[in-house]
């Protein structure tokens, strides 16, 4: 690991980059970073595309991330930065063993073995290493300052089961809210929630909340990674219980558009 630095840096200069003058007197520090991010990326992609084993590990969990990113409802950004590390620790890892054992570079089959698990050993490292991100361990639950007058308890209940999780103050949080990236999935799901309606807050902000009855009719609510594949089965509203959480929420002010 320690050796791989000077050997990089000095086949990097191809065509006469030397004699370019420094010509920007802007900022010195934050081209060289961006330089450096691009010089890595370019020497990333290049040693992907000069391994077609490595490519295609690479494509394969690449494959299971974006696959996993939808599963849990993950944004796209979140998956595109775990996407990022993988390939980066892949390569590097992939290129650390080849060196140091160079036998496996004569050989196709030992090349596709070592290219895999260098995939699978950064996939495994990575997901270790995204725990350091601390956001979405904070599980805040402001005051509550004044909920909706609900039609009866039912109706409560119902919104509490289907909705609380994400449109209030009175947050769950379920313990894999502590594990990367479920915590930035929770967290982004609940802040975007909260924006959008608080039934919490129904009093001072009732934001979108007259468009509750729509968006369950339409299906849209409670989002569908939310309740796949038996997760979060008290959000999975039975046909009569939707009925039911409709009419409630249609005699609870607020809540629907006058439909
Ligand atoms: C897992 C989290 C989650 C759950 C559970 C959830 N929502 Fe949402 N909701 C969101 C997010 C995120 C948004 C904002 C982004 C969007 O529109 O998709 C939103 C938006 C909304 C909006 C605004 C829609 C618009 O077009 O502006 C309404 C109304 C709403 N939700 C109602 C509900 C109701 C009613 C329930 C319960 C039956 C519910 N939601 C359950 C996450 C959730």
């Amino acid at each position: 690991m320690s050796g791989a630095g000077p050997g990089q840096t000095a086949r990097v200069s191809s065509s006469g980059s030397s004699k370019s003058p420094k010509s920007s007197k802007s900022s010195e520090s934050s081209p060289s970073l961006v330089d450096r991010g691009l010089q890595l990326a370019r020497s990333t992609w290049d040693a992907a595309r000069g391994h077609p084993f490595l490519s295609a590990g690479l494509a394969l969990a690449s494959l299971a991330v974006v696959l996993f990113g939808l599963y849990i409802g993950l944004e796209p950004v979140f998956t595109l930065f775990i996407l990022g590390i993988v390939t980066v620790l892949s390569v590097v890892t992939f290129q650390w063993w080849t060196r140091r054992h160079p036998t496996v570079q004569r050989s196709r089959r030992a090349a596709g073995r070592v290219a895999f698990a260098s995939v699978a050993l950064a996939t495994a490292a990575s997901m270790f290493l995204i725990q350091i991100v601390p956001y979405g361990r904070t599980h805040s639950n402001p005051p509550v300052t004044g909920e909706p007058t609900w039609a009866n308890d039912t109706t409560r209940q119902l919104v509490v089961d289907g909705c609380y999780a994400c449109h209030s103050n009175q947050v769950t949080y379920p313990w894999y809210s502590n594990v990367a990236p479920f915590s930035w999935a929770v967290q982004h799901h609940v802040d975007e929630g909260r924006e959008s309606v608080n039934f919490s807050e129904f009093a001072t902000n009732p934001g979108n909340a007259d468009e509750s009855v729509e968006v369950i009719e339409e299906g849209e609510m409670p989002p569908g990674y939310y309740t796949r594949f038996g997760l979060h089965s008290e959000a999975k509203f039975t046909p009569e219980q939707i009925d039911e959480l409709i009419a409630g929420l249609r005699a609870t002010p607020g809540l629907s558009e006058g439909r």
